[in-house]
């Protein structure tokens, strides 16, 4: 039995959570690679919901090690609320189940300031951003100014490294006319947690090179979705981390062969939240319906999700860039109120067939899709539990996106229950 990891492959909320909450019950280790406290992911569990932000989900599990990290950028007083959320809800949360990686970048309150500076100063070309500083801690990172985990041990080196990340950005909030941020505050404010966020800096790499030698099982729980990567997602309306599955690797400390299977967490429809390109968004009724049927809100910002009919051209394109060996296929139940269905299957350019989506934002924005219809189902599969319990329309609905995608579709989830699911591989026995 090999590693499994879980990503999205359109724009993130895919419903990973349920998902993961299944394949964490069955690992030994849990590692976010990627992102920040800008993702939201729900679980249910014996009736009580969690809403996690930055921890991985197997940290609510008995006997599960969750493990951020070094991709993640890591905002430690949201890290230590939502330690202390999850306390309050019976959750044992100490450095014998969390370990966190001593070389990952930290956000500070400078961040997420800049962050919402800049999405206002965009006006109506703002990217959508969760406001919580994500890509401007990641840009301090690739800058080489970012403050480490590990800097929070050495005062006179973190007074050092504060200076330096003040130097640049002082200088950008004088130019902007705004107020400047005071090194002593910054200093003072990390001294705060210092002690209590350094008990779970570990080197992460060598514990999960020894889950490696002992056979533990991992799962590399992605967050976002492969179409929000800053390589090869919507740039630049995307958030600034890899979100593919290559990502698992670099952004925990393992080799490439060591995650093992990539389920691709896939919607039956397609929803965005934020701007940028969208080619088969519906601003009609129907997709005010797939937003209603579906409760399309964000988890983290509460944000009404944009919603539309399923892109078979930009899963595929996913499906390669993330090495996709399943679909993890949800919401199925969303589409048992439509008459007709449509799948898009390439798009229209200029009077040209392209099968996928173009680089250039110019061309993204430009893309009419081309749509497949389907005929609807009209019955319930909601709560379907093996594939006799689907309506054959619907089975060639599913089949039909397996074929389009090039991927097979090797768990179908009809519900948030965790047993409203169809079962046709388990990842970590294919792995
Ligand atoms: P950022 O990650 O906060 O910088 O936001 C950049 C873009 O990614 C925006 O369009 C956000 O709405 C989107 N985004 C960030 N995190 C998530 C998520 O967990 N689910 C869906 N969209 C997200």
């Amino acid at each position: 039995m090999g590693n499994v990891a879980v990503i999205g492959s359109q724009w993130g909320d895919e419903g990973k959570g349920k998902i993961v909450d299944w394949l964490s019950s069955r690992a030994d280790i849990v590692v976010r690679f990627q992102g920040g406290h800008n993702a939201g992911h729900t679980l249910v569990i014996d009736g009580v919901t969690y809403k996690l932000h930055l921890l991985p989900s197997g940290v609510v599990r008995k006997g599960k090690l969750a493990i951020i990290g070094n991709g993640v950028v890591i905002d430690p007083w949201a890290l230590l609320k939502e330690i202390e959320d999850v306390r309050a809800q019976g959750v044992d949360v100490s450095p014998a189940n969390l370990m966190i990686a001593e070389n990952a970048n930290m956000i500070l309150p400078i961040h997420s300031a800049i962050d919402k500076a800049f999405e206002a100063a965009r006006g109506s070309k703002s990217i959508g951003t969760t406001g919580r500083g994500i890509g401007p801690a990641y840009e301090d990172k690739v800058a080489r100014r970012g403050i480490r985990i590990c800097d929070l041990a050495h005062e006179t080196l973190l007074k050092e490294k504060i200076e330096n990340l003040l130097l640049h950005h002082n200088a950008l909030l004088k130019g902007l006319g705004a107020e400047t941020v005071s090194p002593q505050a910054v200093y003072d404010g990390l001294m705060q947690i210092s002690g209590t966020i350094l008990q779970y800096a570990s080197p992460v790499w060598k514990r999960l090179d020894a889950a490696n030698k002992s056979g533990e099982k991992v799962l590399f729980e992605g967050a976002q979705g492969a179409m929000l990567d800053v390589d090869h997602g919507t740039y630049p309306y995307v958030t600034s981390s890899n979100t593919v599955a290559g990502q698992a690797a670099s952004g925990s400390g393992v080799g490439p062969r060591s995650v093992g299977y990539v389920l691709g967490i896939t919607k039956a429809y397609t929803t965005r939240v934020g701007s940028g390109p969208f080619p088969t968004e519906l601003l009609d009724a129907d997709g005010e319906l797939l937003g209603s049927r579906g409760h399309e809100f964000g988890t983290t910002t509460g944000r009404k999700r944009r919603c539309g009919w399923f892109d078979a051209a930009l899963v595929r394109q996913t499906t390669k860039i993330s090495g996709i060996h399943g679909i993890a296929l949800t919401k199925l139940d969303v589409l048992d109120a439509f008459k007709e269905i449509k799948i898009c299957t390439g798009y229209e350019l200029d009077g040209q067939i392209v099968d996928h989506l173009p680089a250039s934002q110019l061309h993204q924005a430009n893309l009419k899709p081309v749509y497949e219809v389907i005929e609807g189902w009209n019955q319930s599969t909601r709560g379907a539990r093996s594939w006799a319990d689907l309506p054959a329309t619907a089975i060639k609905y599913v089949r039909r996106i397996e074929e389009l995608v090039e991927t097979p579709v090797t768990l179908l989830s009809t519900s948030p229950e965790r047993d409203d699911t169809i079962l046709m591989q388990d990842p970590f026995l294919a792995a």
